[in-house]
């Protein structure tokens, strides 16, 4: 089969994108797949058109990779593609809409409220900012409603940095969301489809060294420590691997995904979203979490390309 590798692209995440398709690229070639590497841009949708591959492999981050957009499209010209579809693609990029599906689907996440930047920027915020602490308590994580790599993330301790951490989030989108900030162990969970059912592969414990899992813990090799499995009980694993798939489930999602996690020493595990290209650097989570499993992420990989073909 000839696999074209989709990274890079306009997004903030376009650095990390190249890394993720370098290694996924010689990862399939490695295996014997005919795999090319293709960075984003406007000449891509002819070179589908008139040489289109027999599959795509997502190693866009961040929009147009994961918002479902570009998949659209990929629908259109008939070139099939691994990951989720169009729409579960959307549905995951949209954390506040994501989180309001896993809420239906009776799966906790940390309670939240998304503020349009429009809402924040007139001089009724102090009120504004008031209110969404009486809520939700302190601290609080406040996140662009849609992006990755920890951009834009920002962990608020008092009312005082609420704003600063607002308008830090908005440099990155238009939404804002804010969440109750959930304490417990970090882990990120990969779901793969099996034969008959998703299947998840060991959960990888998140130690950053500065303490928090920011873009440079989670890029810079020696920035984090991983535990592999996780530092869980047998009842917390169980019961986080269950939420993954969960969430994998009502969120609609196929071929790979990866969930992230917080478990707290009691209680149900939060999920805060699911990640429908995770990424697949050298300090990536996903490809540790498969070769704690024993899977080579190639062999993985082609089989779910030959999924798509059959
Ligand atoms: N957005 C990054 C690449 C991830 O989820 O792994
Ligand atoms: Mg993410």
């Amino acid at each position: 089969a000839r696999v074209v590798v989709l990274a890079g692209g306009l997004s903030y995440e376009r650095d990390v994108s190249l890394r993720s398709g370098r290694r996924i690229t010689d990862a399939l070639t490695r295996v014997g797949v005919a795999a090319e590497l293709r960075d984003v841009d406007a000449s891509l949708l002819p070179s589908l058109v008139d040489d289109p591959p027999d599959a795509v492999v997502f190693a866009l981050h961040g929009q147009v990779g994961e918002d479902g957009s570009l998949r659209s499209v990929l629908d259109l010209i008939g070139v099939p593609y691994v990951g989720p579809s169009a729409a579960a693609a959307h549905r995951a990029w949209d954390k506040p809409a994501a989180k309001a599906i896993l809420t239906e689907a009776g799966i906790a996440t940390p309670e939240w409220i998304a503020l349009p930047r429009e809402m924040f920027s007139d001089l009724g915020a102090g009120p504004l900012l008031e209110r969404i602490v009486e809520r939700l308590g302190l601290p609080l994580a406040v996140k662009p409603a849609s992006g990755g790599s920890g951009l834009g993330v920002h962990l608020v301790r008092t009312v005082a940095e609420l704003p600063a951490a607002m308008i830090g989030c908005f440099a990155y989108g238009d939404v804002a969301l804010v969440e109750r900030f959930a304490t417990g162990v970090d882990v990120a969970i990969g779901v793969i489809d099996g034969p008959e059912a998703p299947i998840t592969l060991p959960a990888v414990e998140i130690e950053p060294i500065s303490g928090e899992y920011d873009y440079a813990a989670r890029y810079n090799p020696g920035a984090t420590t991983w535990h592999v499995p996780a530092r869980l009980s047998e009842t917390q694993a169980t019961a986080a691997a269950a939420a993954a798939i969960g969430a994998y489930q009502a969120l609609g999602l196929r071929d790979l995904s990866r969930v992230d996690l917080i478990v707290p020493d009691s209680g149900a595990p939060q999920v805060l979203e699911a990640n429908v290209v995770p990424g697949m650097t050298e300090t990536s989570l996903f490809p540790m979490a498969a070769e704690a499993a024993g899977h080579d992420i190639g062999d993985l990989l082609v089989a779910m390309v030959h999924r798509v073909l059959a």
